[in-house]
């Protein structure tokens, strides 16, 4: 029986869509903690099992004949180093085989503006090190999909505005990092092995602005504005100052290439290349 956490997210789901063109739904179980979002899991035949990342107790029960876990980090940033843990402690707890995390592929997390917040996933791959659990690190890449939440969805009619330079991020589509991490659970000798998720290769937003323009017909123009500018504009519209933190940390670190790592894991995992920058733009923006 395989367990996968966040499981009501879009990453769990589509780890669990994947996992099912594999296997039955009796050997897939979902901790979700919303009963009413877990409905269309239940439908597709999949063992709902209730509880939060905070929940000790709840983790252990949902882990009772389990085999292998999907970790699905959480997004609850300040505590989720404790959540985390929680999940392997009951892992250990209940003789699961095999857990695997999904972490985050950026370099030298120290000089981010969001370190705290990037730290913590590295400090779960020390738990899961100092831990008595087999496990296997997945660390996804920037996913296509959040570009709208830099970019916008009206990007079409306004070009994109965000202070980026020439920063290159190999960004990849959520659907296949889940599939590429549900490959790991199904497959043998992932044990210990720490693989990073990224597209074969690392795009620029004028990249992204040219993708967007060849495949809508209609002219995105890239502008990098000054940072203090760019943060200044999302104080004035009403963005409060944890999301202005977040979004310029973000933003910074793509600027400085912190998500700049290019490796074949992704494509090994998969057993093919994952999709161009072009079609995975194609998905996101439904062109
Ligand atoms: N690499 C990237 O570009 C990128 C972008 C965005 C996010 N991420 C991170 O990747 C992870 C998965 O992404 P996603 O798109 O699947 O996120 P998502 O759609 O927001 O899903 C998160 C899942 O975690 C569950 N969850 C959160 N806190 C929980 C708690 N305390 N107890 C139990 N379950 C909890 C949520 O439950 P509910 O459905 O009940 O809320 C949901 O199922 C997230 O941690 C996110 O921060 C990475």
């Amino acid at each position: 029986m395989i367990l996968v956490t966040g499981a009501t997210g879009n990453l769990g789901a589509a780890a669990i869509d994947h996992l099912l063109t594999k296997v039955g739904p009796d050997s897939i179980a979902a901790y979700a903690r919303n009963e009413a979002k877990a409905a269309p899991l239940r439908a597709k035949g999949v063992d709902v099992r209730l509880g939060d990342y905070d929940d000790s107790a709840a983790l252990a029960a949902a882990m009772e004949g389990v085999s292998k876990v999907l970790l699905v980090s959480s997004t609850d940033h300040g505590k989720l180093q404790d959540q985390h843990l929680n999940v392997i402690r009951a892992a250990e707890k209940t003789g699961v085989e095999h857990v695997v995390y999904t972490g985050t592929a950026v370099k030298d997390a120290d000089a981010s503006p969001i370190s705290p917040m990037l730290q913590a996933h590295f400090r779960t791959e020390d738990d899961l090190r100092s831990s008595s659990v087999a496990h296997t690190v997945v660390r996804n890449t920037m996913y296509t999909d959040a570009l709208p939440v830099f970019i916008g969805a009206d990007v079409f009619e306004r070009g994109i505005n965000l202070p980026v330079g020439d920063g290159r991020t190999p960004f990849a589509l959520r659907r296949e990092m889940a599939e590429a991490a549900a490959n790991v659970l199904l497959q043998d000798g992932h044990e210990g092995k720490t693989y990073e998720l990224t597209a074969s290769e690392s795009y620029t937003f004028s990249d992204i602005a040219q993708a967007l323009s060849e495949r809508s017909g209609k002219p995105v123009r890239y502008v990098s504005p000054d940072p203090q500018a760019f943060e200044d504009g999302l104080r004035s519209a009403g963005v409060p100052e944890f999301g202005v933190a977040t979004i310029s940390g973000f933003v910074t670190d793509m600027r400085e290439g912190r998500y700049d790592i290019v490796t074949r894991d992704f494509e090994d995992l998969l057993g093919r290349r994952p999709m161009s920058l072009s079609e995975t733009l194609q998905e996101v923006y439904g062109l």
